[in-house]
């Protein structure tokens, strides 16, 4: 039988190369992005053709009819990876009503929301594996208020949902990135170098090298593996600044 894995916002960096990856791996990828054409071309590109859905993760219906969409066209779900973001750099002091409604909208309701449904389906298929893009950091990010709150609050979401599901043979795990690719809402460097001297390794992260730790996660290699938050950033949390 197929095995089916959606990735939210999986049209550029870190998710599209978790895409090609479960791809490669054998899955039939659901592509998903705000612009429809872009996730057209990318479920395409994929080394086994995916299929593509055009959404809003801010909206709640919207995220609904995907996983109407799924329930009816596959009937089923293997794997969740919820890698979604939206990020605006203020701090505490500027942060309005507006952004931080949307970006907790669209970083912990929908990783809440998709969690949730894609259960509902894993459940009655025998199990399922779920992966949370978050941070890895437990300190606070000057200047990037609601975002790093919507990571905190994925990171405790993952620990709990792997309770609740683990029982359904849902495993539920989260990989803390940083530095990764490009920075999160943009489809370039955008000044950002590959070489970088916060970073322990000495250089930001490739996307691959994330979606190699995706692929690990849901396979069969990793089946006692539950409610994990595991690093992928080249040392960055363990450093004292
Ligand atoms: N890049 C980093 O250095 C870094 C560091 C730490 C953590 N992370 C985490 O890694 C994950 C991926 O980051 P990234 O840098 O790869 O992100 P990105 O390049 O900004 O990609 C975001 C993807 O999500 C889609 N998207 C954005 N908003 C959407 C929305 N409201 N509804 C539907 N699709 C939406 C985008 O397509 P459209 O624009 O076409 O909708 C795109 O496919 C995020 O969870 C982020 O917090 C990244």
């Amino acid at each position: 039988m197929e095995r089916i894995a959606l990735v939210t916002g999986s049209t550029s960096n870190v998710g599209k190369a978790i895409a090609e990856t479960l791809s490669r791996e054998g899955y039939h990828v659901i592509i998903t992005s705000r612009h429809e054409e872009e996730a057209k071309e990318v479920a395409a590109s994929l080394p086994r053709t995916g299929s593509f859905f055009r959404l809003d993760f801010a909206k709640a219906e919207e995220i609904k009819a995907l996983f109407d969409f799924i329930g009816e066209k596959f009937g089923r779900l293997d794997v969740l990876v919820n890698n979604v973001a939206y990020t605006k750099n203020e701090s505490i002091l500027d942060c309005d009503l507006e952004t931080w409604q949307l970006t907790i909208d669209t970083n912990l309701r929908s990783y809440y929301l998709c969690s949730r449904y894609a259960a509902l389906l894993m459940k009655d298929n025998g199990g399922g594996s779920i992966v949370n893009i978050t941070v890895a950091s437990t300190r606070g990010n000057k200047n990037k208020f609601s975002y790093r709150t919507s990571k905190g609050g994925i990171n405790f979401m993952t620990l709990s949902a792997a309770l609740d599901l683990a029982p359904y043979n849902i495993r539920v795990n989260a990989i803390g990135i940083s530095h990764t690719g490009t920075p999160v809402g943009y489809r370039d460097y955008h000044g950002r170098s590959y070489e970088n001297k916060k970073v322990p390794l000495g250089r930001i992260g490739n996307p691959e090298e994330v979606a190699d730790v995706v692929a690990f996660l849901v396979s069969d290699k990793a089946t006692y593996i539950v409610g994990a938050i595991i690093p992928v950033d080249g040392g960055s949390n363990i450093a004292s600044s």
